[in-house]
């Protein structure tokens, strides 16, 4: 069975491709390397012995996909292509919503034209904006996105509804990843954000390293256990793997799917510090500062319906992400 992978040398896309790749799929991958780059697909060649067709191209580019499809009989697609910096998206709307919409419409319409009707989606537990409840389920409310990142992810999972609703055959999995971490054990692909971090863990690898100097925590007024932030952290591999149960059930059902993928448990921010302490033996310094305008107190999932349906639930604990993450950190540093 051949699939595509839109975003297929980024983080999560990479570990799915060798996730795929080890169950003997054959991989066809677009990526722009916008937020990427090439020597990716070595290291996943490296990781299992096996090639991917690679194509270094845009994926709105419709010719591209007009050849793509032509050449290779793509069975299904797993799309994680897309721009995903939360604070970019606020200074940059028409380039996030060009980008993340742009290209899911020209895939899904290049699909549609050759009947291929299988889409995995990487949406975002973003889209349920203040949880309505907690913990969150595939039937809490959606809405109420505080950026043009979430909106996008929102009106994705819309326009595919639509899509769905107007061609029963097309058939999207729609996944809503609570917080990805962690790394490929090897240590040859993990999270590589350009400049800054961001998000917490990226940000407590490189103060642990020596590069960066000190975490700053975003509020210790919270309603949470410690006054923290609480999330739903779940290790990179575990995620790629709920692609393949995703997968599976496209190819034997029919319709649109929500499923959330997290591990049902939450952090705080200071568990996160304390445990990549304790894991890797080195000191991660910390000052409490003022909360991160748009953040929410807690957001955690209930995964039992991925469970139930798919058969998927998280197998990695923390300990492996805070392993896994700073493995791959001191791997890159080595070079
Ligand atoms: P990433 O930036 O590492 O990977 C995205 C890949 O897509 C990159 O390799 C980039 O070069 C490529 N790309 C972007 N626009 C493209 C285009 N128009 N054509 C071709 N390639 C393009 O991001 P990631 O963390 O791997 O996220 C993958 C997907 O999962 C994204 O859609 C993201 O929004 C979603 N997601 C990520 C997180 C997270 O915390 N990482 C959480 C929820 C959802
Ligand atoms: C981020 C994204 C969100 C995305 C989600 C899942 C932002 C603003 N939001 O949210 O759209 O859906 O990931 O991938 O990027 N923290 C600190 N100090 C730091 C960084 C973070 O204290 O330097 C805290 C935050 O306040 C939060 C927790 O750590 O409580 C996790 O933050 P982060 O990794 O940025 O993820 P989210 O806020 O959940």
């Amino acid at each position: 069975m051949k699939i595509l992978v839109t975003g297929g040398l980024g983080y999560i896309g990479s570990h799915a491709v060798v996730e795929l790749l080890n169950e003997n799929y054959d991989v066809v991958v677009i990526d722009d390397l916008s937020n990427s780059s090439r020597d990716i697909v070595d290291k996943i060649k490296e990781i299992t012995g096996k090639d991917i067709v690679f194509y270094e191209n845009d994926v709105r580019d419709e010719a591209v996909l007009e050849e793509i499809f032509t050449k290779h009989k793509i069975d299904a697609v797993m799309h994680f292509a897309g721009y995903k910096a939360v604070g970019e998206s606020v200074q940059k709307p028409i380039l996030y919503y060009e980008n993340n919409l742009g290209s899911t419409l020209s895939l899904c319409k290049k699909m549609l034209e050759h009947e291929c009707y299988k889409f995995i989606f990487s949406s975002s537990a973003t889209v349920y904006g203040d949880p309505e409840r907690l913990p969150l389920t595939e039937d809490c409310r959606v809405g109420g996105t505080t950026n043009p990142y979430g909106t996008s992810k929102l009106m994705i999972e819309r326009i595919l509804s639509d899509i769905h609703i107007a061609n029963p055959k097309f058939t999207p999995v729609i996944l809503r990843y609570f917080n990805p971490i962690g790394a490929h054990k090897t240590g040859l692909i993990g999270e590589k954000p350009n400049g800054i971090p961001n998000n917490l863990m990226p940000y407590i690898v490189r103060v642990a390293s020596g590069e960066l100097e000190i975490l700053s925590i975003f509020g210790n007024d919270y309603d949470t256990k410690d006054g923290t932030g609480v999330r739903d952290y779940i290790h990179v591999v575990d995620l790629a793997k709920g692609h393949l149960s995703a997968l599976k059930k496209a190819m034997n059902d029919e319709g649109i799917f929500y499923y959330n993928l997290g591990t049902g448990t939450g952090y705080s921010v200071l568990e996160m510090v304390q445990n990549f302490e304790k894991v890797n033996g080195v000191k991660v310094p910390y000052k409490m500062v003022d909360r991160r305008p748009g953040d929410i107190a807690s957001c955690y999932s209930d995964a039992s319906k991925a469970y139930e349906e798919l058969g998927w639930k998280a197998e990695l604990g923390l300990e492996d992400m805070m392993r896994d993450s700073y493995n791959f950190i001191l791997k890159q540093n080595e070079k």
